[in-house]
């Protein structure tokens, strides 16, 4: 796992952008795994600036989302859908008909599930799959106890997982129990992941993920499986971390190492 702590947020964003800038630019048909998330915003304002400034291109992409929630129609304002709409794809040249998120409002969402599955990989498999991190140490709605071996599927959300995500809802009761998400496996067979996590709130689940073992009771630790995953920091969210001084060591202050 290649661990880039950058001073803050914004540094780490600006690293993480640059990353899908270098994907877009050397393979513009590539497969993104996208997600969403406070984390994540920051991250499309930077890749929407870099459309309008240096005419970074989305045009031959195809995307897919993580996950998205069961019951919430495409145009609801709480709804995935509409998070990238808004944040993302209105700002840049992607092609609607190639971009992909689970049907949370399908009549049988197991059937969804499945076919969503076989839409990520009829499509080749995904190249560079972004990811953020539950304090629970989520990814996608990857709930802690999820099986790694997990692929597309129907998940029960986590009453932690629902009270962080209260605020985009009108109550507690309002937010969705359920959501269809990518599985552990389905993540870990895209061929690049990049991991994004900021602030103090995250630093334990970083921990957990980069460093403790390999368990199902944190569903990130399985991207140590990865051969190709990338987890950008800021000092806050590396802070419980124990061996900071090796990633800084080999990535001083977020760079490459020399043998990349
Ligand atoms: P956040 O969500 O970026 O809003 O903290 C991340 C996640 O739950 O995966």
């Amino acid at each position: 796992m290649k661990v880039l702590i950058l001073p803050d947020a914004q540094a780490a964003i600006a690293r993480a952008a640059e990353i899908v800038a270098r994907t877009v630019t050397a393979k513009p048909d590539a497969v993104l795994g996208l997600a969403t998330g406070g984390t994540m915003l920051p991250l499309y304002e930077a890749l929407a600036q870099r459309h309008n400034d240096d005419g970074l291109s989305f045009a031959q992409t195809t995307s897919f989302n993580l996950d998205e929630y069961i019951g919430l129609a495409p145009d609801h304002p709480c709804s995935y859908h509409h998070y990238m709409q808004e944040a993302f794809f209105r700002h840049v040249d992607i092609d609607p008909l190639r971009t992909h998120l689970p049907k949370g409002d399908a009549a049988d969402p197991r059937a969804a599930s499945h076919d969503y599955e076989a839409l990520i990989e009829a499509a080749g498999g995904i190249d560079l799959q972004l990811l953020g991190i539950g304090q629970n140490g989520h990814i996608g709605f990857n709930e802690p106890t999820a099986s790694l071996g997990s692929r597309t599927r129907v998940k029960t959300l986590t009453e932690s997982t629902r009270r962080a995500n209260q605020r985009y809802f009108s109550s507690f009761d309002e937010t969705p129990r359920y959501a269809i998400t990518t599985g552990v496996a389905t993540i870990l067979s895209s061929r690049k992941c990049l991991l994004i996590a900021t602030g103090e709130s995250k630093a334990e689940a970083v921990a957990n993920m980069v460093e403790g073992p390999v368990s199902a009771a944190c569903p990130a630790s399985a991207l140590q499986f990865h051969a190709r995953a990338t987890v950008i920091l800021d000092e806050a969210a590396a802070s419980a971390l124990k061996f900071t001084d090796y990633y800084e060591n080999v990535h001083p202050e977020g760079r490459d190492s020399v043998f990349e």
